[in-house]
This record gives C-alpha cells, structure tokens and sequence, in this order.
C-alpha cells in the first residue's frame, strides 16, 4: 500500500492535479485498516493509477498531461463498492458463495430482462432474479425448471408471499428437465442470465441430485441460448456422491469454450473442502 502511495502522490504532483488529491482525500480513510476501508482504497486507487499511466504515455507535454489527467482524474467511486464488500466478507469466510452470485448477477442482469433459474428447489434464487428483472413495463421473465414438483410447489409458495400477483406472472415455472430449456422459450428469446445452483433440494429428498449427464446437456444448451454479454452462473456442491464427478465435468466444458468467446473462472475455498464452488462463464460481446 505504500508504494501505491508514493507512485499516487508523484502522480498528482508532477502532474498538478489537485482536484484528485482534494477528491481523494475526501474519499480514501488512511487511517483506518477495516475491510471497508481496504474496498474504499480499491474503488478510488484503481482507477486513478490507470488514468495516471494512461496520461504519462499518451501526453509528451506537462499541459497535454495535465489535460489528459484532469479530464478522468476525479472519477466516480465505480458501483462496485457492494461487491467489493461481499468478496471481502466471502474472503473472511462471513459470506455465503450464493450471496457472492446473486450480488454478480444484480451486475449484469437489467430491467425487463429475461433469465433463466435452471434449478429452482425452494425459489431463493427465482425469487432474486425477479426482484433484479421485474419493474412497471412487464417485460421481465425469469423462467424457472425443476425435475421435483414439491420444490416448484415451494418456490410458488415463496413467490406468492414475496410478490405482488402482477410480478409473480412475470415467473414461469416448468416441472421439466434444465436441458430442455431451450424448448419452452419463446423463439429468439435473449437470456442474459442463466443460473445453476446444483445439488439436491434442501430440506427435500437428498437422493434427487442434479447428475453430470443432464447438466452436460443442459450447459450446452445454454451456451447457445444466451445472450452475447449474458452469464452462466453455477453454484457446485462436492459433499453429496456424484458432486465431484460433476465439477469436473462442468470443468471440462468450460475448459473447451474458446478464450476469444468467453471468459470462465472458478472461486473455491482452499482449506474447506466440501465448501461451494462458484462458476462463472461470461459470453463476451
Ligand atoms: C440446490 S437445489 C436449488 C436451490 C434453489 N435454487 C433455491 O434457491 O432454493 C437443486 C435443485 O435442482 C433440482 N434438479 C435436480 N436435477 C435437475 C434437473 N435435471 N433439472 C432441473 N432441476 C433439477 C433439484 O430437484 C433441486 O430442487
């Protein structure tokens, strides 16, 4: 942190850009050390460490630099404060890895949206992705697949007490397979979000498990469904038989996808094995 310190401090004074220093002041507690303190000093240090390299190259005069900096150089605190918040807690282990995806999906996912929740067990994550997609133009549709009825009847039931009737309907939910997605959607339908949350049904029949084959399947088809700048979101479980057969296999088909076409990543605990796993393929536009 020191040295990001001194190259900010050259920075604004060889380049004269005091509304920065004044800004930064105002926005950057030095003197605490909390994590909240921690996401403050990323939010307003990134982006003035690249405008600062951004001008130093572009500009070959100190009043063009001046210039270049003083045009970017109060930047707005980026919005993604939260996140950073969420990340830091998920790093101290205070987080839940389905509280980190939901906070990445409210990043992408729009008004008037269409997602898909291909699992939808007791409805959390349905009921999430309508709060991100639902508003007064109606368009929003979260399309929900489950292969229990029982877990349909439980999201139903966390919809109808959560929401009002008018935003409910924007919920579909099929008692159908997640690789068949693709044949309940309106054709030419653009997803942006296609949520997997693996595993059994808690409080539900432990034995009925999200299986590799289907998944497979079902990971195929939503590549192809969804939208250019869209995500596929997947929460891994590892405890049950079968989990790690899956990761692997969701692995492996990320692993495949072109680099020029998307991006994929992995967030694993280390040192608690059974822990969640979070995947996250984004279709670049
Ligand atoms: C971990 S739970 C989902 C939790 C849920 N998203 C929530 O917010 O409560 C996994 C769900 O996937 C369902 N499932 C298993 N195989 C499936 C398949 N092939 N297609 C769709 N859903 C499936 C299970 O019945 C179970 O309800």
């Amino acid at each position: 942190m020191l040295s990001a310190r001194c190259v900010w401090w050259w920075a604004v004074t060889s380049l004269g850009g005091h509304k920065l220093l004044v800004s930064s002041m105002r926005k950057f507690p030095y003197t605490s050390s909390s994590p909240r303190s921690l996401s403050s000093l990323r939010c307003c240090f990134q982006p003035i460490q690249h405008t600062t390299f951004q001008a130093l190259a572009a500009a070959s005069t100190s009043q063009a630099a001046s210039d270049a900096f003083s045009s970017t150089a109060v930047p707005e605190v980026p919005a993604i404060s939260g996140l950073a918040d969420v990340m830091l807690s998920y790093i101290f282990g205070n987080k839940k890895a389905t509280e980190v995806a939901h906070l990445i999906w409210e990043r992408i996912v729009r008004k008037g949206d269409t997602v898909i929740d291909a699992t939808c067990g007791n409805g959390y994550d349905t009921l999430a992705l309508l709060r991100m997609v639902a508003d007064e133009s109606g368009l929003g549709r979260v399309y929900g697949f489950d292969v229990q009825k029982v877990a349909l009847e439980n999201a139903s039931s966390l919809l109808e007490v959560s929401v009002n009737p008018n935003e409910k309907e924007l919920v579909k939910l099929f008692h159908r397979c997640h690789s068949e997605m693709a044949e309940v959607l309106p054709e030419d339908t653009s997803v942006r979000l296609i949520a997997f949350n693996l595993g059994y049904l808690p409080g539900g029949d432990k034995s009925v498990v999200t299986e590799s084959q289907t998944t497979a399947e079902a990971l195929t088809v939503a590549k192809e469904i969804l939208m250019p700048g869209g995500l596929i979101s997947l929460v891994v479980y590892v405890g049950h038989p079968g989990g790690r057969e899956e990761l692997e296999t969701v692995e492996e088909f990320c692993w495949k996808l072109p680099v020029e076409n998307w991006t994929c990543c992995k967030i694993q605990m280390l040192n608690r094995q059974l822990a969640p796993i979070l995947v996250f393929l984004f279709k670049k536009c």
